[in-house]
């Protein structure tokens, strides 16, 4: 008899495979962010590539500076934001009805968990702007590189951007050296 014996080898890898596969599912539970820490490094690369945040913020987060020209609305300045890091988080993943700020979590709005509301509770010209979706992780990372790069900087300055830009600085960064 090959066949329990064969089951009785994988039976514990099954086990396994499910256990794991349900940590997965609840670790993308983008609801809870306490139990995970910010990695500012990487959330400088969710800012710029996962998020496009940089696109409607600008490179500094001031809603001005490099902002492209191509989004529409100048966006909030996140250097002079009140939020803590619960407000940042709720904000990037629920947006903000009714503005240009998406949303990032692929779940809001689907089961009520941003303000108990889904998407057809919104009229047409008030409805949440659909957003990169992005792990609950990414979201915790670029909060982490906001609170520590961007929230209360002041003006931006040279410096600064080219610590942004690196390599590209010299570009970049010319219209501040003036300064
Ligand atoms: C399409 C443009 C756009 C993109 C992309 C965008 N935002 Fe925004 N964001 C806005 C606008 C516009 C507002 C201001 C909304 C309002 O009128 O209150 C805003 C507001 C915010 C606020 C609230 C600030 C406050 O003090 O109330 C935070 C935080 C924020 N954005 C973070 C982010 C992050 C982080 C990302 C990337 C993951 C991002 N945004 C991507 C346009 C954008």
């Amino acid at each position: 008899m090959a066949l329990p014996g064969l089951l009785s080898m994988i039976l514990p890898v099954l086990v396994g495979v499910a256990v794991l596969f349900s940590t997965f599912v609840r670790a993308q539970d983008t609801t809870d962010p306490t139990a995970l820490v910010g990695d500012p490094k990487r959330g400088k690369i969710v800012f710029q590539r996962v998020g496009y945040c940089v696109n409607c913020h600008g490179w500094a987060g001031d809603g001005q500076s490099g902002r492209n020209p191509l989004s529409h609305a100048a966006a909030a300045n996140l250097r002079e934001t009140k939020l803590d890091a619960q407000g940042l988080f709720d904000v990037i993943r629920c947006g903000i009805p009714g503005t240009e700020m998406p949303f990032h979590d692929g779940a809001s709005y689907k089961d009520g968990r941003c303000f108990g509301m889904l998407m057809s509770d919104y009229d047409a010209d008030s409805k949440p702007v659909t957003g990169n979706t992005m792990r609950t992780q990414d979201i915790m990372n670029v909060v982490a590189y906001l609170q520590s790069a961007v929230i209360g900087k002041g003006k931006p300055n040279y410096e600064e951007c080219a610590a942004y830009f690196d390599a590209h600085a010299d570009t970049a960064c010319a219209y501040l050296k003036s300064n």
